[in-house]
């Protein structure tokens, strides 16, 4: 099945582990920048942080339930440091994709490289023959991340997702796919 502990030139993504919520939570879980074009607010206390390690620790272990989440936790080889995660929600033959970096790792091809690994597993998966995600319109980096990773823009979805830390109404997303 999928592989646990993905290695690339400079990550490791790997399962999380308790340790791992004071980490996120002092590098990017607060941060309202990183948070913006996603679904969640900006965290206000560890146990907010904590609660979300538990359940994507849990997710591992659920692997029957449908859908099926597969969060990763992304390592920087250099520094060992926790700078972000990846997560892969499997529905049937399809796997959409979410991911999230701490502002000091932008900008370094970090998450192209931990995506592209990612797509590399997910087509180990017989079963599995589309990959795709979405992402707010004026999200420019994630754009450029799917962009690089080999995904195609297939449209724009009008009035798809709130993203709440930007308008209370549902706003446009770009949808982005790569099948086989
Ligand atoms: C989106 C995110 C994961 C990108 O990670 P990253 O490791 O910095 O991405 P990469 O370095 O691999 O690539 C980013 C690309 O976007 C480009 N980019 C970044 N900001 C940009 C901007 N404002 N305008 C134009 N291009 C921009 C970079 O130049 C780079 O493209 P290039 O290699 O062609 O120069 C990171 O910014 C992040 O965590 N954002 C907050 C969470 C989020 O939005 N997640 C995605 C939800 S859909």
């Amino acid at each position: 099945m999928l592989e646990r502990i993905i290695r690339t030139e400079r990550l490791v993504l790997r399962p999380p582990e308790p340790a791992d919520a004071d980490a996120i939570f002092r590098s990017y879980a607060q941060d309202p920048e990183v948070s913006r074009y996603l679904t969640w607010r900006p965290h206000r206390s560890l146990a907010e942080t904590q609660k979300v390690i538990r359940n994507a620790m849990a997710e591992w272990d659920g692997g029957t339930r449908f859908p099926w989440v597969i969060p990763w936790v992304i390592t920087r080889v250099e520094d060992g440091a926790v700078i972000g995660m990846l997560g892969a929600r499997i529905e049937g033959h399809m796997a959409v994709i979410g991911y999230v970096l701490v502002r000091s790792a932008w900008g370094h091809g970090y998450m192209t490289e931990a995506l592209r690994a990612v797509v590399e597993a997910l087509w180990m998966v017989p079963a599995i023959f589309r990959i795709w995600a979405v992402c707010d319109v004026e999200n420019v980096a994630s754009a450029r991340v799917l962009e690089k990773s080999g995904m195609l823009r297939e449209g724009r979805l009008a009035r798809f997702i709130v993203h709440s830390n930007v308008s209370a109404e549902p706003r446009d997303v770009y949808c982005y796919a790569i099948t086989r």
